[in-house]
């Protein structure tokens, strides 16, 4: 069993394929977080009480002196103001009007699966035999709450979830401070903590620091996960690399603001939690009410990070993207925005589908500025009715066009806004978010629309249902392009402004749920001026986000690595540009690395770009269930400043191989062997170009010189093996 409970011992075991991780009932009911680590034999599991140093930290009398103290022991879910410093994940406040919480176990149970949870999107089983899932039940009795700690593990992975219930089972109601998915306490601090932070258009640098004592982390307070800093961090032992060392990587299932931050101690131990960011956040509970948090999933990997991001690519393939496009091929678009921006039209439009189809794209996707009377990003958002002065005889003659190509049609929205120059606007002048009294602030000339009121909701999807059910959509661009202040509703009483934003990003998935619901079909591309929502909760709604606004080759190499720590090939749309920074093919052999497509006047296309654009497409077809559902290995990385990127995709079983390198210097005639990673020693695998034969253990071993293959700045190279 993947979870057991030990009587004799009152300790719960809970293992993955890589992982254990143990919890013990102590004296007092205190819950314990006995080890998170490598998967071992429960017996040689020591309890951890007190550390090394605990003398001025409080003691619980009923305990007796010296013995145990809630500040310096390992407590599985810290919470605040009873005998714990360091940073907790629990905070409520009570009708005495105190925030002192202490909770204490009192059941639990072990079953089969894995439970949703109300409103927020989560991880899935595919079958019940999938997963087992622990449910703990703690309470605080003065305050009269019930905290139900939730974890599933995942037998096939090193995977494990946790997410957690409160309930206010007084007869007052409370106040939720704070309220975490995830609190983990480590005896150490001997880790590198990895994040990735960036900015529009650069989103998802990796960034690596050795921890120290005090606080340290990263959150969002933009309303959305952002483009600056990604709900995903891990903690790695000094000097793990791709291939070794100890990695734990834990990643947020949320799009809202969030908080992950790491507490190294006086003990030299460390504290991490991770959940909605508290700053911005509280939560007002009626009697019987309950509240969740959103899922946390923990990755744990003794063979390095690379381990870790592949079995984070694995579990969200097959257990976060869900619905038709889960598994079946995503058609290769051309988008107009980089081509036109905001000046399109039917004809247009029809020029580009005609020239994409010929090449053997599959669909075209009408970007911003068919609506309204938008021709430039200062109005219309909120109108989402055909603009007839571009598309004279309206959508549908025109998408049938279209489809009478033999081509797809896709289309954009960015439903969470509305422009001061719209019609939506000025019937509805109360629907944007604002502070009352103030004028708020404006962001790209664009409100943002209060979708945390159900009235708003329904007006707005009134309009976009309107659209869809007239028209054959086979794909939809959700945007965002501002970040969300004045937070407030003027629905919200005065004791629950600040639920705001978590109320509006409940808002944002119910309208994505209305789509998904009623619109099965429709393949959907989450996006936020490129990156700035690229979190797993978007992932249950959209198969793919687009990766960044950001489409030049070179750039996007870090964008992808950085991407790459957590999110699978599959999620990141990735499209050949008019860039001209790296020659055209490796522009192509980048965008590959992902959900391709075009973002580029097709029309002016060289004779010598359409035979690369025919041989790209048929590169997309071959290798689609190897970079989609393959492994991954990060094998040069752009962010070390040497002089090559590559990186390498294995199938599952090993029977096919892509690798590609991209040279970064201008000259670069050093010496370069590569040694493959992920082969089977004991297949042979041929080389497509060269038709030569090698073993999986010579290519491992040994390696390919590949010196004099790729030295030109930005060129760069495909190898592709096959088995034998
Ligand atoms: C930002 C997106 O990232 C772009 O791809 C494009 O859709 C523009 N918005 C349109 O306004």
């Amino acid at each position: 069993m993947p979870i057991i409970y030990i009587k004799d011992k009152r300790r719960f075991k809970l293992d993955t394929l890589t992982s254990s991780y143990i919890i013990d009932i102590f004296d007092g009911g205190y819950l314990l977080n006995i080890y998170y680590g490598k998967r071992i034999d429960e017996d040689r599991v020591e309890r951890r009480l007190r550390m090394r140093n605990a003398s001025f930290s409080p003691v619980d009398p009923k305990m007796g002196e010296g013995e145990f103290s809630p500040d310096s022991a390992p407590i599985e879910y810290g919470s605040d103001g009873a005998g714990d410093f360091r940073i907790s994940a629990l905070k409520i406040c009570g009708d005495s009007g105190d925030s002192v919480t202490d909770i204490r176990y009192r059941s639990h149970k072990i079953y089969s699966g894995k439970p949703s949870i109300p409103d927020l999107p989560s991880t899935y089983v595919n079958s019940d035999d999938e997963a087992t899932t622990l449910e703990i039940c703690a309470a605080d009795e003065i305050k009269g709450v019930e905290v139900t700690l939730v974890y599933t593990v995942f037998e096939n992975y090193g995977v494990m979830t946790k997410s957690v219930r409160i309930k206010n089972v007084s007869d007052k109601c409370v106040k939720i401070e704070r309220a975490m998915s995830l609190c983990n306490d480590f005896p150490t601090m001997d880790f590198d903590m990895i994040t990735l932070y960036g900015r529009h258009a650069m989103e998802r640098n990796v960034e690596r620091r050795s921890l120290s004592h005090g606080l340290q982390g990263v959150s969002s307070n933009k309303g959305i996960s952002s483009h600056c800093q990604n709900p995903f961090c891990a903690l790695v032992s000094h000097g793990a690399d791709e291939d070794n060392g100890e990695a734990y990587g834990f990643n947020l299932v949320y799009s809202g603001n969030f908080s992950i931050m790491a507490e190294c101690d006086y003990n030299d131990s460390t504290r991490l939690v991770m959940g909605i960011n508290p700053d911005t956040f509280s939560w007002n509970l009626s009697p019987d009410e309950v509240f969740y948090t959103p899922e946390a999933v923990s990755v744990y990997s003794y063979n390095g990070i690379g381990e870790m991001s592949r079995t984070f690519h694995r579990f969200y393939n097959n257990n976060l993207i869900n619905g038709k496009y889960k598994r079946s091929e995503r058609p290769i678009l051309i988008n107009s925005w980089e081509a036109a921006y905001f000046d399109i039209d039917e004809q247009k439009l029809l020029d580009f589908g005609r020239a994409a189809k010929e090449l053997g794209i599959e669909m075209l996707v009408m970007d911003d500025g068919w609506f309204g009377h938008r021709n430039d990003d200062k109005s219309s958002l909120g109108d989402w009715f055909v603009n007839e002065n571009k598309f004279k005889n309206g959508l549908s003659p025109f998408i049938d066009k279209v489809h009478d190509m033999g081509l797809k049609f896709g289309i954009w929205f960015e439903p969470e806004m509305i422009s001061p120059d719209s019609d939506f606007y000025r019937a509805h002048p109360d629907y944007c978010v604002h502070a009352s009294g103030r004028t708020p602030m404006i962001g790209r000339n664009q409100y943002v629309l209060d979708v945390s009121r159900e009235d708003v909701r329904d007006a707005v999807w009134k309009q976009m249902d309107a659209v869809l059910s007239q028209n054959k959509i086979d794909y939809l661009k959700w945007d965002f392009n501002r970040y969300i202040c004045d937070a407030d509703s003027a629905t919200l009483s005065k004791e629950r402004k600040e639920e705001f934003y978590h109320r509006f990003i409940l808002g944002t998935y119910d309208l994505m749920n209305r789509l998904k619901t009623n619109y099965p079909d429709i393949l959907f591309e989450n996006c936020s001026g490129g990156g700035g929502r690229f979190d797993p909760a978007m992932l249950c709604y959209s198969p793919q986000i687009w990766t960044s606004d950001n489409t030049d080759a070179i750039d996007r190499l870090k964008i992808q690595f950085g991407t790459s720590m957590c999110y699978p090939a599959s999620s990141m749309g990735a499209h050949v540009s008019a860039h001209p920074k790296a020659p055209f093919s490796t522009r192509a052999n980048v965008a590959l690395w992902g959900s391709f497509g075009y973002e580029l006047d097709v029309r002016k296309f060289t004779e010598e770009q359409k035979s690369q654009v025919k041989e790209q497409i048929a590169d997309y077809h071959k290798y689609y269930d190897l970079i989609h559902y393959g492994e991954l290995y990060r094998a040069l990385s752009p962010f070390d400043g040497g002089d090559k990127a590559a990186w390498q995709f294995v199938s599952e079983d090993k029977s096919e191989c892509l690798l590609t390198v991209v040279c970064l210097k201008e000259q670069s005639y050093e010496r370069f062997i590569y040694k493959f990673k992920g082969l089977n020693a004991e297949f042979n695998y041929k080389d497509e170009e060269s038709g030569k034969v090698y073993s999986g253990e010579y290519l491992t071993v040994f390696g390919l010189d590949l010196r004099n293959e790729v030295n030109h700045l930005y060129g760069s190279k495909k190898w592709y093996l096959k088995k034998m």
